[in-house]
């Protein structure tokens, strides 16, 4: 009996499987398409990307090699520095870049909309293109300066692909490497809009440090290239302007006060981690402002150790006590308004990171928060100035 019974089910289990369950087949669908599909049904059917398929750009925006590319206009470059031979601590920012973009995935052109302003900057009219890296020489700190300067002064020179009055040239954020990257990028601003910016600085530490300050015997031109005195070296060549500066985060240890003679001198204010507990976001949002104002083309550069270590622990110099990443977002949300001509999100060291990538996805967070900022205020800049009769675009283009 009982192996009868067995019998009965091993057929059962044998018809189940040779009839195909209606689960499996899909009545609308043949199976072979009767013939090759056109172009437009193969874009239709293949041209789309989940948050985690495809090759790694940022935000799966299209990747141009925008250096060697003149063709191809953008409003937005998003320019990688993987650099980072002029670090005083832990290595590692050259995989910086690399992090960011995987980090971004989950930014889509779909599902992009940024509810806190009202847009989907992927979706906007500005092009914004993912530009892939420089090519920076691990090997001599003075090349690698010339060849980034020279590769922001090439991207940040080109005719946007929007061409309007307050548009006059394509914005470039870039993706760190260490914090050294900032004073090529000021070179070349200095070149593109004629003259020093004001430099809205978060980070733990200043950065405007006399590159003296590090103890040594030795001594070399090239050693006095750091990512704790790049800022120092730009105000000495008249990069930044005097008096309308802002460091925001600052926690670090210092040699003295007379690191804060120093800076006083290079024309910064500074705003300490500490601020935020007495003057909460909407103050230091309000103080920097105040200090900077909407018109002064401004540089913003954002070391991602201005985050908690415990929150973002994935860099080069961590120092506990931080803002949180919501404070740090919070915080760039109010600033729109401010007129920001290249940006900079540097320091992510991957090595370093949690396998949730925290710190990267923190990175790739402020860089989406920086596009909306600059879609924002372009696309309220245009609707102005369509409102106050008819568009400049004519005029410009003449
Ligand atoms: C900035 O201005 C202050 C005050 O006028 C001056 O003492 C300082 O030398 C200036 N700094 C630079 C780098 O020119």
């Amino acid at each position: 009996m009982l192996r009868m019974l067995s019998l009965l089910i091993v057929l059962l289990t044998i018809c189940s499987f040779t009839k195909p369950s209606s689960f499996y087949d899909n009545p609308e669908q043949d199976p072979l398409p009767p013939g090759p599909d056109s172009a437009e049904e193969l874009h239709k059917k293949w041209d789309h990307e989940w948050s985690f398929s495809g090759i790694s750009t940022f935000a799966h925006l299209k990747h141009v090699k925008c250096l060697s590319d003149r063709d191809t206009p953008f409003d937005i470059g998003i320019i990688g520095a993987p650099f980072d031979t002029a670090v005083t601590y832990r290595p590692g920012a050259r995989f910086g870049p690399r992090a960011i973009r995987a980090a971004s995935a989950r930014q889509t052109s779909f599902r992009g909309f940024n509810p806190r302003r009202g847009l989907n900057p992927f979706a906007a009219q500005y092009t914004i293109l993912d530009c892939g890296d420089i090519p920076i020489t691990p090997f001599d700190n003075a090349l690698a300066v010339q060849q980034m300067s020279e590769a922001f002064l090439e991207l940040g020179s080109r005719s946007p692909a929007l061409i309007h009055s307050r548009n006059p040239k394509p914005k470039l954020l870039t993706l760190g490497g260490d914090h050294s990257i900032a004073l090529p990028a000021l070179r070349a601003l200095n070149k593109i809009y004629g003259g020093p910016v004001a430099v809205l600085h978060f980070d733990a530490h200043q950065d405007t440090w006399h590159p003296g300050k590090y103890p040594s015997a030795w001594h070399s031109a090239q050693s006095d290239f750091t990512h704790g005195s790049m800022f120092w070296i730009a105000s000495n060549e008249g990069l930044i302007i005097n008096g309308s500066s802002v460091h925001a985060g600052l926690r670090s240890r210092l040699t003295g006060w007379d690191d804060y003679d120093d800076d006083d001198r290079q024309g910064f204010i500074r705003i300490s981690s500490d601020d935020i507990d007495d003057m909460g976001t909407s103050g230091i949002i309000a103080t920097i402002l105040e200090r900077i104002g909407t018109e002064l083309p401004t540089y913003l550069s954002l070391d991602i150790d201005v985050i908690d270590p415990g929150l973002a622990p994935g860099t080069g110099t961590p120092e506990a006590g931080g803002w949180t990443s919501r404070e740090v977002i919070r915080i760039l949300r109010g600033l729109e308004s401010l007129n920001v001509v290249g940006a900079d999100i540097v320091e992510v060291a991957p090595a370093y990171d949690g396998t949730g990538e925290q710190t990267a996805l923190a990175a790739a967070q402020v860089g989406y928060e920086i596009l909306t900022s600059w879609v924002g205020r372009g696309t309220a800049e245009m609707e102005r100035a369509e409102a106050m009769g008819g568009s400049e675009r004519g005029r410009d283009e003449l």
